[in-house]
């Protein structure tokens, strides 16, 4: 199947390299290691995503690997993106070794850089040789811009599969989704609900009423609509669970447009309106 493609069950995409990712994660930004993410995590396997998205940077990676091993869900079936602190310029093949340890598995379906610090291109040879060791499976960048981007796809030997950004209605970075579509990048949205504060949003709430939905499943609805993928984050059971129910309705043109009418990045190329590194 080629890039971009869905697969005939509707839940998981082809990258580029082959590999296929599913729709749909959990996201567990600043959830701490320990019972709280273990139980999310858990959560999350039982009511069928395949997809859990953690960090070096998190600091719970080990939760994760607990909770996969307590699940019973054989580790084939889940999909485990981990991605690279750059902040010290450390080897990412040195520290892909200490998150498979910390997550108790033998590969990660997907390995990023979590952000350009100190440049775009220095630490994707790293990455590249993670790859060839076997250690991530397919591999990525997280917060580059389209200019980022370009950067390490003409710098390295095979491009990045994967740009995870930030990305929502209030956030509808169109020249950079643009962009990564053209490089044949698949775009995983973070913070697709805008860590929260968007589910109060007016269009948001009308559209929700109108379509018999939460906030939530519209806001992560379009998303899909835009051929993302997506890993909204929630420690709670029902959210997790309401958070999975996207794949059983479509919003209309009319109300893409309403939603894409709430950008306020003015359809940037930029991964982030402020960058918190140098
Ligand atoms: P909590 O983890 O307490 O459930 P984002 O994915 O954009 O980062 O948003 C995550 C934030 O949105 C978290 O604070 C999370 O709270 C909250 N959240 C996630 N799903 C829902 C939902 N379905 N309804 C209300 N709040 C939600």
């Amino acid at each position: 199947m080629t890039f971009g493609a869905v697969t005939a069950d509707g839940r998981a995409r082809v990258l580029a390299d082959g590999h296929q990712m599913p729709i749909l994660g959990l996201g567990i930004w600043q959830v701490p290691d320990g019972a709280e993410c273990v139980n999310a995590v858990r959560w999350a396997l039982d009511l069928g995503y395949r997809h859990i998205d953690t960090a070096q940077a998190y600091g719970n990676e080990e939760s994760v690997g607990q909770a996969l091993r307590d699940s019973g869900v054989p580790r084939q079936e889940v999909f485990v993106t981990t991605k690279f602190y750059p902040g010290r310029r450390k080897d990412p093949v040195a520290e892909a070794e200490k998150s498979l340890r910390r997550l108790g598995v033998d590969q990660v379906d997907l390995y990023l850089i979590h952000w350009p610090a100190g440049g775009p291109t220095w630490a994707w040879p790293g990455m590249e040789r993670a790859r060839e060791l076997g250690l991530a499976r397919s591999i990525g960048v997280s917060n580059f811009s389209a200019g980022e981007l370009e950067d390490v796809i003409a710098a390295g030997t095979i491009p990045p599969a994967v740009n995870q950004v930030q990305f929502s209605p209030r956030e509808y970075r169109r020249a950079l989704l643009e962009a990564c579509q053209q490089q044949k990048v698949a775009v995983v949205a973070y913070s697709p609900l805008g860590t929260g504060r968007h589910l109060a949003d007016k269009t948001v709430d009308r559209i929700a009423r109108r379509t018999g939905r939460t906030p939530a499943q519209v806001l992560l609805r379009w998303c899909l609509q835009h051929d993302l993928l997506v890993i909204p984050k929630s420690t709670h059971r029902e959210r997790i669970a309401e958070n999975a129910q996207i794949f059983d309705f479509a919003l209309s043109g009319e109300d893409m447009a309403e939603l894409d009418a709430l950008d306020r990045t003015n359809g940037t190329d930029r991964a982030l309106e402020r960058k918190w590194w140098r």
